[in-house]
């Protein structure tokens, strides 16, 4: 199978760019995080390539990867972001994304983080139900601002992928059900600090095929004829992010394939002239990282072979929360014939796993490198088993910067008080 763009096999060994990835286990240790910024950027590329000519904003949806370096890379490219908490926010700041480039999604936002993103003029605030509704109506009032709305409407599509991330459908907590959108809409039109802007919708995640989205573009379509037509104008229309990457074969369409088919359907409708923001996280970052980590020990069993390796589900939570699939690939491959191992972390769950009956030829010491770790690992990442957080490193041409250094024990405690 084909290695993610930029990740290379030259002189019996894995280069991130022009980067040998054994190099730089050894000198910055695991496991040990580490992103192109050349693949990042590419993948950004394919969205602008799609949107070319038309008035559109990419808020990145920084939750799939929201380490500072991260953010500051894209935004400089011209992206703005997606952000779902006031801790995102400050991050979005700190990596120096203008507030109107930023819009706020999210089921649950408090009254705090509304009145920061209000008194900082964030581009649009998309809003889930009618007591948020009401509650940034009062917040906005309370600091006298006017706050930018969309309605994250729900499109009751199946996007065909994981349950758990799965958000366009009937029974899920996201957005408004297409029955309850015109009067939302209404609603929201007659709150004096509400300025209506657009119309949001976010079906999913890790969707591989073209068609969801154009069944959830045709329905929301239909509402903005409706909304429209009770005299309400919106002048953007937001499609969310949601779309999947080749993780183990999957054939997603291609950002730049996608959306000439989405803003046709957008012409023939005649909404050809609104500006479209999207919200892409997965299909930004996805590819562009891999995490490196180092087998400590072998345990060949009698049902079952172990490879143990210093990454773990606190690193890499995505195969013990989604049963996911990561490629694991040898750093530095070795010849033998191979034996199938359970590739493990060592964290005490029979779920920390990173990968099932893997063909490997390998011994303790050797490195992997688990491959599409760019999004939702890093940013999922957690401290059990009182485990520092990974370092991170990005890569450029030949250049690397570490852009998170290792978390120590020391800094896991630094918000703890023993008693007296
Ligand atoms: N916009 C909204 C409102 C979202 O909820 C999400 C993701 C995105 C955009 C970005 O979606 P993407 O382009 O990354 O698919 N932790 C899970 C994925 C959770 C996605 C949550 N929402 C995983 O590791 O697969």
């Amino acid at each position: 199978m084909p290695l993610p763009a930029h990740l290379t096999q030259r002189n019996g060994e894995l280069y991130f760019e022009d980067v040998a990835l054994d190099h730089l286990a050894q000198q910055h240790g695991t496991p040990l995080f580490v992103y192109s910024k050349a693949a990042m950027l590419d993948a950004l590329s394919s969205y602008q390539r799609g949107l070319a000519g038309r008035d559109h904003l990419i808020c990145y949806a920084m939750k799939a990867n929201s380490s500072l370096a991260i953010l500051q890379t894209l935004v400089r490219a011209g992206c703005g972001l997606d952000i779902v908490s006031g801790g995102e926010l400050e991050r979005a700041l700190a990596a120096g994304c203008a507030p109107e480039r930023i819009v706020f999604s999210g089921v649950g936002k408090s009254r705090d983080d509304m009145r920061r993103a209000l008194e900082l003029g964030i581009g649009c605030f998309n809003v889930e139900s009618r007591s948020e509704l009401d509650t940034l109506d009062a917040v906005a009032r309370s600091v006298q601002r006017r706050a930018r709305v969309s309605v994250r409407v729900n499109p009751d599509v199946d996007a065909r992928t994981h349950p758990y991330i799965s958000t366009g459908l009937k029974g899920n907590k996201f957005g408004i059900a297409h029955g309850e959108v015109l009067e939302t809409y209404r609603h929201a039109a007659s709150c004096a600090a509400l300025e209506v802007v657009g119309i949001d919708c976010h079906i999913g995640s890790q969707i591989t095929e073209s068609s969801p989205y154009l069944d959830a573009m045709d329905r929301v379509l239909d509402l903005v004829d409706a909304i429209e037509a009770a005299g309400i104008r919106l002048h953007h229309i937001d499609f969310g992010g949601g779309l999947g990457i080749d993780y183990n074969g999957d054939t997603p369409p291609a950002a730049d394939q996608l959306w000439p088919q989405l803003l046709a359907r957008l012409d023939a409708r005649g909404y050809g002239d609104r500006k479209v923001t999207i919200e892409p996280g997965r299909s930004i970052v996805g590819n562009a990282g891999v995490c490196l980590t180092e087998v400590l020990y072998t345990k060949p069993g009698e049902h079952k072979n172990f490879l143990i390796v210093d990454a773990a589900m606190n690193d890499l939570p995505r195969p013990a929360m989604y049963q996911a699939f990561h490629r694991i690939e040898p750093v530095k491959p070795r010849a033998g014939d191979p034996a199938i191992w359970d590739v493990v972390g060592p964290v005490c769950e029979s779920g920390d796993w990173i990968g099932r009956d893997r063909a490997l030829t390998v011994q303790a010491g050797d490195r992997l490198a688990v491959l599409s770790a760019g999004a939702y690992c890093m940013s999922m990442a957690s401290n059990y088993n009182t485990r520092g957080r990974a370092a991170e490193v990005l890569v450029d041409g030949q250049t690397t910067t570490v852009i998170r250094q290792r978390e120590s024990a020391a800094d896991q405690m630094r918000l703890e008080t023993l008693l007296p």
